[in-house]
């Protein structure tokens, strides 16, 4: 057999401005913690323009992205680390699909589809890949093994 299917993985969860001013927090945790993550991390930050750019880099030619940006820098935002096997597939499936409108009818259980409004204000963020895990974590959390680098430096 394979030991893949047990093998944790973390995955990179935000709760975007329009989700915590709406107080979806609870609803949101019940529903990571039911579906067997555990929240490793977690912060409450206010992303300025810089910030918000830079983690939506890869989407800095759409037509939609200087509204995305003032979205997100429009009130705090609460990130967290998950963790459970198949980590970042999972959370995805549970969050729905980008449009929260179309979410609200071919996924009406996901969260998107309980908490946003349209494929700008979705309310939740979850990393795509194994790759958007690490550099998304880092990006708020920083990277433990470049920690590990300085501290021996010192
Ligand atoms: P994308 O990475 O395509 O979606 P997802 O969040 O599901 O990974 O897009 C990133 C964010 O950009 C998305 O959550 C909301 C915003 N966005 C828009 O505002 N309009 C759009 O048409 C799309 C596709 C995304
Ligand atoms: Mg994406």
């Amino acid at each position: 057999w394979s030991c893949g299917a047990t093998e944790r993985e973390r995955t990179l969860a935000m709760i975007k401005p329009d989700g915590l001013s709406g107080n979806y927090t609870e609803k949101i945790k019940e529903a990571i913690l039911e579906s067997g993550f555990d929240i490793i991390k977690e912060t409450v930050v206010r992303l300025d323009t810089e910030r918000a750019s830079l983690f939506y880099a890869e989407h800095s030619g759409r037509s939609f992205f200087n509204s995305l940006v003032k979205y997100m820098t429009s009130g705090p935002v609460l990130v967290m680390v998950l963790e459970r096997p198949d980590a970042i597939s999972k959370w995805r499936a549970l969050i729905g699909p980008t449009d929260a409108r179309k979410a609200k009818t071919s996924h009406p259980n996901s969260i998107r589809a309980m908490c946003g409004l349209d494929s700008e204000k979705n309310c939740v963020h979850g990393s795509d890949s194994r790759e958007s895990a690490a550099r998304e974590i880092s990006f708020f959390f920083g990277d433990p093994g470049s920690e590990r680098v300085e501290h021996d430096e010192l």
